[in-house]
């Protein structure tokens, strides 16, 4: 029997595709091997948001090359977000031609019809398409990574252009998915033992299907699944989210009280070199709706520092919006020009060493922020979905809260009787990235 093994970049919804890949190649037959150099075939799932991925990934293609001269039978794959740009499938073919299949983002059930031609015919197979109207996820069979949480896509692409990114020419132009097959799937997955869905968009806040049903049309509708226990969702947008959308954290209960906003900069003058359509007030007075309507709401974000033109002045009002918002956490990230994206272009890139400052005085404010609003939990009880096992001891357990609180806590219990259950855990001590404690 053939083995596979999949190495996955990049954000949730590569993880997603890794996962339909799989479904693919056990229905073929293959089987899972955990260690790439024992498999037959490898299949890189790329990433390509900033430039370390770019780097990271041609490391580790070099290193498979060996594999190939050692054993002619075997197929590397490399398929993702990277392929979706000619000068990389251009490198590709240069450097490493060896490379069995590249295929993209936008034709992955293509797969064992491109693993077919590669066996008959001998040739190597190159199998990219732009803007694919007939994506679809209806006939997916994922081998899923979790058996209690799914992630879910509701919208495929994105049309938002902010200038800095590469996301909209490497999925294509948004799809909505309809909200009856979403549903239909969710219901499915809840048949299967799935107790958390994450519906996946790179902005769910522009979702609409062709009848014309919302984001909150759609929250209100899964919320209605039985057995479903919690509702997430990534990723939304300042200048789509609606009140609607807002007002599900009231009226929705399975819908966990948490967000993730990005806000990129504080800085109007960047905001709008980034195309973001929304302004530092817009962006408060969004935050200051949710904080009504659930006033324990947790909020994360994600922050760009060294965009070109940046100045002093507009990095403090960054600063300045962490410390008015006072987020949960944060995921902040040095400006990584990308070939194609107009901000590429933009003449006025900032120098390595101001970015590296900025960064690290942004890390510690964030860091700073993350730790005091942890600290409010240390002699509290939260309820925490079970995720897993730790690696290092067996009775030590980590899942989340509701508000996507990492909890790492001790129980008595076995494995298989606490993961994808909610438990309750005493919170005895915090940490700026995680709660521990234990089970109750
Ligand atoms: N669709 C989502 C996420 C897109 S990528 C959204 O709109 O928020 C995830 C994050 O990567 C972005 O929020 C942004 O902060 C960061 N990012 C995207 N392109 C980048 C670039 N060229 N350089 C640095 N960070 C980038
Ligand atoms: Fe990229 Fe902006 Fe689309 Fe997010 S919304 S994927 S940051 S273009
Ligand atoms: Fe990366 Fe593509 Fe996701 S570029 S962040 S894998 S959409």
């Amino acid at each position: 029997m053939s083995k596979y093994h999949i190495i996955t970049y990049g954000c949730q919804m590569n993880e997603h595709d890794s996962e339909n890949i799989a479904g693919m190649l056990e229905a073929l037959g293959y089987i899972q091997e955990e260690d790439p150099y024992k498999a037959d075939l490898v299949i890189m799932n790329t990433c390509s948001v900033r430039d370390n991925a770019d780097k990271r990934f041609f490391g580790v293609l070099g290193q498979f090359k060996k594999l190939k001269k050692n054993n002619p039978d075997f197929m590397l794959c490399v398929c993702g977000c990277m392929p979706q740009q000619p000068r990389i499938v251009e490198e590709i073919n240069m450097r490493f031609s060896w490379v069995d299949i590249v295929f993209g983002t936008q034709n992955i059930a293509k797969l064992p019809e491109l693993l077919e031609l590669r066996k008959t015919t001998g040739k190597k197979q190159r199998a990219i398409v732009d803007n694919n109207p007939d994506i679809t996820e209806d006939e997916m069979h994922p081998v899923r990574m979790h058996r209690h949480k799914a992630l879910v896509n509701i919208t495929f692409g994105c049309n938002n252009f902010c200038t800095y990114c590469i996301v909209p020419y490497t999925r294509g132009r948004e799809k909505s998915r309809m909200m009856s097959e979403i549903v239909c799937e969710v219901e499915r997955l809840v048949s299967d033992g799935v107790k958390e869905v994450m519906l996946l968009g790179q902005n769910v806040d522009s979702y609409r299907d062709a009848l014309g049903n919302s984001f909150a049309d759609l929250i209100h509708a899964v919320n209605e699944v039985e057995g479903l226990e919690r509702i997430r969702f990534m990723t939304s947008h300042p200048k789509d989210i609606s009140d609607e959308m807002i007002d599900c954290f009231r009226t929705c209960d399975k819908l966990c009280r948490n967000i993730h906003l990005p806000v990129q900069s504080g800085s109007d003058r960047v905001l709008r070199r980034m195309n973001r359509h929304y302004d530092s007030k817009s962006y408060l007075e969004i935050v200051d709706k949710l904080r009504s309507v659930a006033p324990d709401i947790t909020i994360s974000t994600d922050v760009i520092v060294g965009f070109p033109g940046e100045s002093e002045e507009d990095f403090e009002q960054t600063l300045d919006m962490a410390r008015k918002v006072r987020y949960d956490s944060a995921f902040t990230f040095i400006y990584s020009p990308r070939e194609g994206t107009p901000a590429a272009k933009f003449e006025d890139q900032i120098p390595d060493d101001v970015c590296h400052d900025r960064f690290n005085r942004l890390v510690e404010l964030m860091d700073g922020i993350s730790y005091e609003k942890n600290l409010k939990y240390k002699d509290t009880t939260v309820e925490v979905m079970v995720d897993g096992v730790s690696k290092t001891s067996d009775n030590t357990f980590s899942g989340r809260t509701d508000g996507f609180k990492l909890v790492n806590f001790t129980s008595d219990k076995n494995e298989e009787d606490i993961v994808g259950r909610i438990v309750k855990v005493r919170i005895d001590d915090t940490k700026t990235f995680s709660l521990e404690g234990h089970e109750l």
